[in-house]
């Protein structure tokens, strides 16, 4: 017998689906296309014992999948699988289904970010317990491969600093705004009308869909427990056109970036404690950056390591088959492990370096503001900066009158960008000025990353 003949009459490894949406649907259909080249790689072929679903008269017709096989008994059919996948969403019930797999002995394939951001710890306890995998690839970037790159292939290397886009509704959202000068309300819209956006678009516009993948990207980058509710986080709601504008002028685009970054806090005397700064918000890169490039609602992951330096990872971070196509990498991955022996890598925490406030976070501002013109403006708008220790790097006035008639009146517009610098100082600063009586209005605040 050959040794092919002999791996597809072996033994089945049983597969539970827990989940039929738009993922689930893609990764069912895979399955069982697929089936062949499945068994092939893994040397075991993989027996789709059934799906869970909430509604079982669902018309599922258009799926290969044989309807005595939908199931609403998650609970006896995790029992009887050696691979769960969990593509439910949410925190329950899909974190005791997972549990519940694993204390059965079930490896486990899941896309949940919320649930890793929320409770990555208790899940790798739970798998190291039952001596069973836990991988999780699709739950960051779609169908990009990020984290299998960061916890393996860097294993050896010191990842310094990760700049995600993982939010592709954002993205597009961005996007629009830049390229049709559309304020936020009226690219959400458009973004709902076509499909990228939900009819609730608050977890994606707010950032807590990408706070949840910072957090995940960060515990991996830097050996660190990082928890969802550790990450800073400021959505998109508050970019304005005039922000685009300000942005487009410094041949920059806005982009709402996951920074998960290994830095130092400043102490007293300017003193670093190593630790590490995780945070989403909007920030302008330069157009000429790798990020600057990522259009519609595309997803793209920028990696800085100490010996491999600059990695960029780029694709589709959602979408049914694009993110089937992370879930079935890592069943094969799973699969593979209990065919051969041995596990994939677990929980590496061991670096355990503090996760820093905000206004510890370097970085730098763009500032735009509007001044009256006259002398001693510019001193007085300067010494606010010198005052909370910020350094200027540029500075660029522009005469703008307003008002008609006996109301005219010059006023400059100040456009001010500034060397990096604490958070808390640089927003100390926005404050500052904005209480001063010769600034009529602080026009454009925003983060300016990667350069
Ligand atoms: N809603 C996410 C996005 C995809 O817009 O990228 C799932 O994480």
């Amino acid at each position: 017998m050959s040794e092919s003949e002999h791996e597809t009459t072996a033994e089945p490894l049983k597969v539970a689906l827990l989940g039929c949406g738009v993922v689930g649907s893609s990764v069912a259909r895979m399955l069982v296309e697929h089936a062949d080249d499945l068994t092939a790689r893994v040397g075991r072929p993989l027996h789709l014992e059934g799906v869970a679903v909430r509604r079982p008269g669902r018309d599922r017709s258009d799926l290969p999948v044989d309807p005595s096989l939908f199931t609403t008994d998650a609970e006896s059919l995790v029992e009887r699988a050696d691979i769960v996948i969990e593509v439910i969403g949410g925190i329950e019930p899909a974190r005791s289904l997972i549990q519940a797999a694993m204390k059965h002995g079930a490896s486990v394939v899941t896309a949940n970010k919320a649930l890793l951001a929320e409770d990555g710890p208790s899940l790798y306890a739970a798998a190291a317990d039952a001596g069973v995998d836990l991988y999780y690839e699709a739950a960051v970037a779609g169908a990009i491969p990020i984290l299998r790159p960061i916890r393996e292939s860097l294993a050896g290397d010191e990842v310094r600093r990760v700049l995600g886009i993982v939010n592709g509704t954002t993205n597009y959202v961005l996007d629009k705004m830049d390229t049709t000068g559309q304020g936020f309300h009226e690219a959400v819209e458009q973004a709902q009308a076509l499909g990228y956006a939900e009819a609730d678009p608050t977890a994606d516009v707010e950032g807590f869909d990408a706070a949840a993948k910072a957090a995940i990207l960060a515990s991996l980058a830097f050996h660190t427990r990082v928890s969802g509710d550790q990450v800073y986080r400021e959505g998109i709601t508050e970019v304005s056109a005039a922000d685009v504008q300000a942005a487009r002028e410094m041949d920059c685009v806005v982009k709402l970036l996951a920074i998960c970054e290994r830095t130092e806090a400043l102490g007293e005397g300017g003193v670093g404690t190593p630790g590490v700064s995780v945070r989403v918000h909007p920030a302008m890169i330069p157009r000429s950056h790798p990020l600057g490039g990522v259009r519609d609602a595309y997803n793209a992951v920028f990696v800085e390591a100490d010996a491999a330096g600059q990695l960029m990872f780029y694709g589709k971070g959602a979408g049914g088959d694009p993110t089937a196509s992370a879930v079935l990498g890592d069943v094969v991955a799973v699969a593979r492990h209990r065919v051969g022996g041995g596990r994939g890598p677990g929980e590496s925490a061991y670096a355990d370096l503090p996760v820093l406030d905000m206004g510890q976070a370097l970085t730098r501002y763009h500032i735009s503001l509007d001044v009256n013109d006259r002398p001693g403006v510019l001193a007085q708008v300067a010494t606010a900066f010198a005052e909370h220790g910020v350094s200027i790097e540029t500075v660029r006035q522009q005469l703008i009158e307003t008002g008609e008639g006996e109301d005219a009146q010059k006023q400059a517009r100040l456009v001010v960008v500034t060397h990096t610098a604490p958070d808390a100082a640089l927003s100390a600063t926005v404050e500052a000025l904005t209480g001063l009586d010769s600034v009529h209005e602080v026009t454009s605040v925003m983060r300016v990353e990667g350069s």
